[in-house]
């Protein structure tokens, strides 16, 4: 049985997305906005799909979310409580008793964060306890208002050191170009540092990105974050499918993780998604038939991708995709062929394209008028740099200015100066660097591939060599 997972979702942002997260999950597993099972189990078939990672089993027919829901103001969390009465346990929601927000300051989200620290390993602790095989967990939040990144950094840090042999994925959506408030680059800097050295997988969403796919796929140029959110939220969904509806191979977060993950500095993946059916969103638009052939093949088209990225020569070290629906084996390995001609591999990666061919849900509606694949892909590319050097570059602009730095004034990290802005800028830097460098021949000459270095076990490992590859 696959080990459990426990979604961490914090701020506006966070809870806003664990709330689509949550409702495909449950159309997935044909469980109803109470917990209660659409169809009663019977006890003499078991069922095809696990629902252990995700949920509790109160009693045979009841389900609940191992979620924590965090935020210093209480509207978005009350409305994913109002959507989903009696779904989520109360004990795993905590709302500031001020619940005035951290007014964007990712300082006053720390200072928070690092008050009710104690709490908040209280309440991980105990859901923890009620877990077999405890895996590890997913991270929701954005990084540019003062909850989710502050808030969330913390909480990246108490739980990458009280847990450092669990997974720590996260899901951080990053601000628009457009930024509505002057702070953000400080913010995400900040947050930045913490995602570089506390999580081991950082799936980065952009706003650009997804509010430019969003007018596409739902044909609508006046789209919000309900449905930027359920783009996330098919991303997410499909990345832990293999989990879900169990197969023998990326059946664990670092089992799939290991695949895109060569050394741990390099752990920013960018994630695609095409197309998005009505398996995936409400009012998505409809469909011609499909195979797995086109859909492996557009995944890579920069249309599809969850994130801006802008750069020519694309450099890929790692992909992985999931296929789900009607997949034909031929159609795939003839993708795999034309893709690995098509793309710029780093020359000391192995070119493997990993696929997985999900199952689609039994207990979404059956496809009636077309049959389609749609499909999810992840990789590691040097071009996620390109949102980082943007990032960086306003980040400066104000920084040397010493610009709107009285936000932060008070803050506990920042009580003998601003070292922590030079140091956290100096992290980022270090990451572009370290992209720039897995471009070269020769990037893994000098790292020793010792276990501590790698993400996931060895068996997983030796599936990057290509084995796994259907
Ligand atoms: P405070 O409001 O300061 O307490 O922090 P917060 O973490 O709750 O703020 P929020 O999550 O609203 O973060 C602001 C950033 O997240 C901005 O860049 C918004 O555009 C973006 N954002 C907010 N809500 C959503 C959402 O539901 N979906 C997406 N994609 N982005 C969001």
């Amino acid at each position: 049985m696959a080990g459990e997972i426990i979604t961490i979702q914090v701020g506006q942002c966070g809870n806003q997305v664990g709330k689509h997260f949550w409702s495909q999950l449950c159309r997935e597993h044909g469980i109803d906005v109470d917990g209660q099972n659409q169809v009663p189990d019977d006890p003499n078939t078991p069922r095809s799909d696990d629902t252990n990672p995700f949920f509790k089993q109160n009693d045979r027919n009841r389900y609940t979310p191992r979620a924590i829901m965090i935020d210093l103001e209480p509207s978005a969390v009350q409305d994913v409580q109002n959507s989903f009465p009696d779904f989520f346990d109360s004990r795993n929601i905590w709302v500031s008793p001020e619940e005035s927000g951290a007014g964007n300051s990712w300082s006053k989200g720390y200072d928070y964060g690092f008050a009710q620290q104690e709490e908040f390993l209280n309440m991980i602790d105990k859901e923890i306890d009620a877990t077999e095989n405890f895996e590890g967990f997913q991270l929701i939040h954005s990084v540019a208002g003062g909850t989710g990144s502050g808030l969330g950094s913390n909480l990246l840090e108490a739980i990458s050191e009280r847990y450092p042999r669990k997974f720590l994925a996260s899901y951080s959506v990053f601000p628009s170009d457009e930024s509505e408030v002057v702070i953000q680059p400080y913010n995400t800097i900040l947050t930045m540092r913490r995602l570089a050295e506390n999580s081991d997988a950082s799936i980065v969403f952009d706003n650009n990105a997804l509010l430019n796919l969003t007018t596409r796929v739902f044909r609508d140029p006046y789209t919000s974050y309900i449905h930027t959110n359920q783009l996330i939220s098919a991303a997410m969904s499909s990345i832990t499918n293999s989990i879900r509806f169990p197969s023998y191979m990326y059946n664990s977060l670092p089992s799939i993780f290991s695949t895109l993950v060569p050394t741990p500095e390099l752990h920013f993946l960018t994630a695609g998604f095409t197309p998005f059916t009505s398996d995936y969103v409400v009012g998505g638009k409809d469909f011609k038939s499909n195979t797995a052939y086109d859909v492996l093949l557009d995944l890579f088209d920069d249309s599809n991708l969850l994130v801006t990225r802008q750069s020519d020569g694309t450099i890929y070290f790692n992909t992985y995709c999931t296929l789900v629906g009607q997949v034909e084996q031929s159609d795939v390995l003839k993708a795999i062929s034309k893709a690995q001609q098509r793309l710029n591999f780093a020359p000391w990666s192995t070119s493997s394209l990993h696929v997985n061919v999900g199952r689609r849900s039994p207990y979404l509606p059956p496809q009636t008028k077309h049959t389609y694949v749609s499909g999810l892909m992840l990789s590691n590319t040097s071009a996620i740099t390109s949102l980082f050097r943007g990032t960086c570059k306003m980040f400066d602009k104000i920084f040397s200015k010493g610009a709107f730095l009285n936000t932060f004034k008070d803050g506990r990290m920042f009580q003998n100066g601003w070292d922590e802005f030079t140091e956290s800028r100096e992290v980022v830097q270090n990451v572009v660097e370290e992209y720039s460098a897995a471009e070269q021949e020769n990037y893994l000459d000098d790292v020793i591939l010792e276990d501590e270095n790698m993400v996931g076990n060895q068996s997983a490992q030796l599936d990057a060599e290509g084995d796994d590859i259907i």
